[in-house]
């Protein structure tokens, strides 16, 4: 895998302006910006919500996007992983930077493509997109550079996998390797359940050819974290910490969804933590990546399990988290095109990063069935009464406009967030705010935060 040259692209002339800095020295600098961005859920509502604050960037595209994007931006009606359409449309409009949100454009190689023929997009290449797009590819990343996670053994053959399970018992997890929209993954607390996964993946190929091959791992037991960067590949700026939650019923019971709730600061990333992170986790990765000849220029989301004060890694995804996003991007008070311009430049070193002291939550609001099959179309109210709430915003996923009214549309449908001077603060505000909207057989989790207040108490 060769090292990706990344060249500049070509300036819009409507966009470079020649300016005087304080220090009176002209210099080209980039103004009115056009920008993509790529994606449809509560994240990319955020991503256009922050971008639209930077004073450089006067129009946001955003591909497909949802009804509360379109309040800011300006909705495309092409797939988020469409890769021709949108470099079409990037070269027709002569977007200055595209953002990609969600993973499956990043492995269908978008950035490369981009990259080609020198756009500026932000995002890793098709060989970074890997550490997301194949478990076995992630796992045996993390055991050749030393990186903490849970035993493992990956087989391509179902009766070594099934020997294997019968063999080690239970608990075991099972995970199918490629994407598979976030249900790939089966905790199985007994030999029958696990068998019963792997059968669904490798057998009824659930997940398609994701499923060829399986991970059988090692059940870590703790209290999972989210943990994200931005890296150039050369510098590495660590995000403020998140926690998910990923069932969808209250007391993490029930089946995995995409996220169902997401605060920030996560109390369980302590300062010391943190240390550990950096040196046991995101150097032995950055090194890793160097030595492989990974050109990294994007978001790395380590998902941790942290087991008796020690962070093991779960997963590497290679975009921003969805729902954590929405939480930390209210937190952010640098400019955002600023950073991702930096990333996607290879110059994040000159990147300025700071952020609100405050903290806070996210409620995800999901569509009843969900995250099974779920029912859409359901009209949405209230929203119109939260204009006047400081702090909170409305983040949409799964919403569209029909007839002129909001109607539901996908499973996880809105993104209540809301700061506060705590995590206590922040939660009462977001679910003050949620008691305004109703639609019908909307679900939310009551539990959002309480595990960061219980912590924060003892
Ligand atoms: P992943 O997509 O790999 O993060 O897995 C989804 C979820 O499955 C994680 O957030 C965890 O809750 C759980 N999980 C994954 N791997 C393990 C493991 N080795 N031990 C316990 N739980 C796990
Ligand atoms: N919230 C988990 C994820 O974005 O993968």
């Amino acid at each position: 895998m060769g090292v990706t040259s990344r060249v500049h692209p070509p300036l819009n002339p409507l966009s470079v302006r020649v300016v005087s800095d304080p220090s009176r020295e002209w210099r080209l600098t980039e103004v009115n910006l056009k920008v993509l961005v790529i994606g449809s859920g509560g994240r990319e509502h955020a991503l256009v919500w922050k971008l639209s604050q930077s004073p450089r960037v006067d129009k946001i595209y955003c591909a497909p996007g949802n009804a509360g994007i379109a309040e800011i931006a300006e909705c495309l009606d092409i797939k988020a992983d469409d890769v021709d359409s949108l470099l079409n449309f990037a070269r027709y409009e002569w977007i200055d930077m595209t953002v990609v949100g969600p993973e499956a454009a990043l492995t269908a190689g978008i950035v490369d493509a981009f990259v080609k023929e020198g756009r500026r997009i932000f995002g890793p290449d098709k060989s970074g997109a890997r550490l997301e797009g194949s478990k076995v590819f992630a796992k045996d990343f993390m055991l050749k550079y030393g990186i903490p996670t849970a035993e493992y053994r990956m087989f391509s053959s179902y009766l070594h996998a099934e020997e294997y399970i019968r063999l080690k018992g239970a608990p075991v997890v099972i995970k199918a390797d490629g994407l598979a929209a976030g249900k790939g993954v089966f905790v199985c607390e007994t030999v029958d359940e696990a068998l019963e996964a792997l059968k669904s993946i490798m057998k009824e190929k659930a997940f398609g050819d994701a499923g060829n091959r399986v991970v059988v791992e090692q059940c870590l037991k703790g209290e999972e974290a989210s943990f994200m960067i931005l890296t150039d590949g050369k510098t590495v700026v660590p995000l403020v910490s998140s926690q998910d939650h990923k069932t969808i019923f209250d007391g993490d019971k029930g089946p995995n969804t995409g996220g169902m709730g997401a605060y920030s600061p996560a109390p369980v990333i302590t300062k010391s933590l943190e240390t550990t992170i950096m040196k046991t986790v995101i150097d032995p990765m950055m090194k890793g990546l160097s030595r492989e000849r990974i050109n990294y220029r994007g978001v790395i989301y380590a998902g941790l399990m942290i087991s008796d004060g020690k962070p093991y890694v779960l997963e590497f995804n290679c975009r921003f988290g969805d729902p954590e996003a929405q939480p930390i991007l209210m937190r952010l008070e640098s400019d955002l095109f600023d950073m991702l311009k930096a990333t996607a430049e290879g110059k994040l070193n000159e990147a300025r990063v700071s952020w609100k002291d405050d903290a806070a939550v996210c409620v995800v609001i999901s569509a009843k069935g969900y995250p099974g099959n779920y029912e859409k179309g359901k009209i949405i109210t209230g929203l119109d009464e939260l204009t006047d709430e400081k702090d909170t915003m409305v983040f949409h996923a799964g919403t569209s406009a029909k007839e002129g009214k909001l109607v539901s549309s996908g499973g996880r449908v809105l993104g209540v967030t809301a700061l506060g001077s705590d995590i206590s603060a922040a939660r009462d505000n977001a679910y003050k705010a949620l008691g305004k909207i109703h639609f019908e057989g909307m679900h939310y989790r009551k539990d959002i935060g309480d595990k960061a207040i219980k912590r924060v108490k003892s």
